[in-house]
């Protein structure tokens, strides 16, 4: 998200971040064999990364596809061997009477029918329900948001565009946020959809959901439309996601901010709550002056229900979607889940802000395969820990209850459902480690070691740096790897405990150039990446990330970049994919067999000046006079086999 993500001034930030704990850094550095310092952390990793040039078979790395040369271009690319076909684009019919995409004359109710926009997370559901189909499936997608400067004629670029936006395009673009279910199959070798499926869905503004857990009906979740404070039309800016053992999606709301806006935000009673979450008074997007439920002053509590992380089940198209209040309410990235050796399931997520905290939520109860009714309300019990790094690889989890340590009345919390609602402000008090943007988390199945993507964070200081976000400045980004006690264990890991090890994978950036980038030390001139965002496993347990916020500056696009997480070639990331000019590469997502890799391609085209009328890519139609879309992507091995 250029315009809105990695717009740095439109990113927020922690405006209070714990001051950390310099000392500690050094001694866990040589920790690690290497010499104290940031400094000391640049020579000695950077001194054993080396050009090894582009070796077709990857050196150490079990990956064996040639890797892929840098570039930034208006077209994407692929690794030899490899293609890709482009399954379904923004504004495709998708719903029965669904008219063709026609971007001249969209409106709000066709586009409510078609495929939104600036796709993101992507789930695939095997088809028929319950088996391991790999070329028949339903597709999961979030619409996180909408590039207006690419999807109306004569609009303009950047702010301005917003401004100009008319009732009519603002009701499109609320048709166009939201999520899609559609149904996709493999025939002859090639990826399409399924128009007018009985499963197809689209999720949009207007979509009535229902509010469960420890919030529900709590006075701050109250609205005039719903006095209740149990039920809410749709969901927004729905990021990255994830799903359940049970066989539910989960869609996870993230910059929900950029919509509400309003004098209050700045004279009203919850004004230093509005300014915790980035509420300001000129919202990002202009929808006050048509909804009045984006309006603070007419509907002050309509913030407090967005925020959240929203579970449907995806084959049942008349489902009502929930948004599980005991999950918490941040920037929810995404929210995965891995087994505990209990059966009770975490569901990890981070809050994608500068200087914010990463998250797990632990199921009071162990789920049940045997009975999914018993399962079905399973999020709205359970803790809310938040995550506590210290020197020494070592980490705690600390819950987030209402009455146990600080978060009592004396600091404002009246019950659980405030803890919740400023889940941010109870993290603050209970001493979280401030964390360089925390997007994905993904746990790896074959060794149970959760990975943390940080996508970057360019406000850190010096003095600001802790054990596990160690470089000032960090444009680049890093990943973290968890260790809960017993990964690697054959009775499985405790997901559930209240503490871990961990390690720093790899530091994003350009080895020898960027201040202490760090990778294995015969990653190529091509594997390093920047910015970090989406990540997926393959059966295998490799480790697959996705970028937003590439290197435009070096000439390079975001892209998609494997590696082993284990063995001679850890850490060696090698490029397989790269995006088109202006987008982000997001949802990585293998087929149950691993011999499709969908990708979704979000706002290709948004740079600098991009316009509807000037874009700086047609992808992927490449049509005189079509904008670009956001597509969604299946890559296959040319002659079948596994991807990679
Ligand atoms: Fe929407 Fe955190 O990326
Ligand atoms: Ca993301
Ligand atoms: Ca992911
Ligand atoms: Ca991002």
């Amino acid at each position: 998200m250029v315009e809105q993500h990695d717009d740095q001034e439109n990113i927020g930030s922690n405006p209070d971040p714990r001051r950390p704990i310099g000392e500690l850094i050094a001694e866990r550095l040589s920790r690690r064999g290497l010499l104290g310092g940031a400094a000391a952390l640049l020579a000695a990793r950077t001194a054993g990364a080396q050009d090894t040039g582009n070796t077709p078979n990857g050196g150490p790395s079990t990956l064996s596809f040639p890797e892929l040369r840098h570039q930034l271009a208006a077209r994407d690319a692929v690794a030899e061997g490899h293609e890709s076909q482009v399954v379904i684009r923004w504004g495709d019919p998708i719903l029965a009477e669904a008219p063709d995409f026609d971007p001249r004359a969209q409106t709000a109710e066709k586009q409510a029918r078609q495929f939104g926009y600036n796709c993101d997370y992507l789930d695939f559901h095997p088809l028929p329900k319950g088996s391991r189909s790999s070329d028949h499936g339903l597709l999961v997608v979030n619409h996180e948001y909408t590039s207006t400067s690419l999807m109306f004629p004569g609009i303009g670029a950047g702010r301005q565009a917003r401004l100009r936006v008319t009732p009519d395009q603002a009701r499109i673009e609320m048709a166009a946020h939201g999520g899609s279910v559609v149904e996709v199959k493999r025939e002859g070798g090639r990826w399409g959809y399924v128009k007018d499926s009985r499963y197809n869905r689209r999720i949009t503004l207007s979509t009535p959901m229902r509010i469960s857990g420890p919030a529900a009906g709590d006075p701050r979740m109250r609205t005039k439309a719903d006095p209740t404070g149990t039920r809410v039309l749709g969901m927004l800016n729905n990021c990255a996601g994830g799903n359940t053992p049970w066989g539910t999606t989960l869609t996870a709301e993230e910059n929900t901010n950029f919509y509400f806006g309003g004098a209050a935000a700045e004279s009203g009673p919850q004004a230093a709550h509005y300014k915790r979450y980035g509420v300001v008074k000129d919202s990002l997007y202009t929808w006050g002056r048509i909804d009045p439920r984006f309006d603070l002053d007419q509907e002050p509590n309509e913030p407090n229900r967005f925020g959240w992380i929203v579970e449907f089940d995806p084959y049942d198209p008349e489902s009502v979607p929930v948004k599980r209040t005991a999950l918490g309410r941040f920037k929810h990235e995404g929210a995965t889940y891995a087994i505990g050796k209990d059966g009770r399931v975490a569901f990890y997520s981070g809050d994608d802000e500068r200087f914010e905290y990463l998250y797990k939520f632990v199921t009071a109860r162990p789920w049940d395969p045997r009975n999914p009714a018993a399962n079905r309300d399973l999020l709205d019990e359970g803790t809310l820990y938040v995550a506590q790094f210290a020197a020494g690889g070592t980490m705690r989890w600390l819950p987030l209850v209402f009455g146990q340590g600080p978060l009592t009345a004396a600091n404002g919390f009246a019950s659980q459902a405030d803890v919740l609602i400023e889940a941010r402000r109870a993290a603050d008090l209970l001493g979280a480690t401030p964390m360089d943007r925390p997007e994905d988390v993904e746990t790896n199945p074959a060794t149970n070691r959760v990975y943390v993507m940080l996508t970057n964070n360019n406000r850190r200081t010096a003095e600001q740096v802790n054990p596990a976000n160690p470089r000032a400045r960090n444009v680049h980004g890093h990943v973290l790897e968890l260790i809960p006690p017993g990964a690697g264990s054959r009775e499985g890991a405790d997901h559930s405990a209240t503490e871990a090890r961990w390690e720093i994978f790899i530091a994003g950036g350009k080895p020898g150039v960027d201040h202490g980038a760090q990778y294995h030390r015969a990653t190529s001139n091509d594997g390093w990446l920047s910015c970090p965002d989406n990540c997926a496993f393959d059966s295998k347990g490799r480790i697959w990330i996705s970028t937003d916020g590439a290197d435009d500056a070096a000439g390079v696009a975001d892209g998609l970049y494997a590696a082993d997480t284990t063995g001679a070639g850890r850490a060696l990331t090698r490029l397989f994919y790269q995006a088109p000019v202006g987008a982000e590469v997001c949802g990585p997502r293998f087929t149950p067999d691993d011999t499709t890799l969908f990708l979704a391609i979000q706002h290709p085209g948004e740079s600098g000046n991009s316009t509807y009328d000037r874009p700086s890519t047609r992808w992927p139609d490449f049509q005189e006079g079509m904008p670009p879309r956001p597509s969604v992507i299946a890559i296959v091995k040319k002659g079948g086999g596994a991807v990679g």
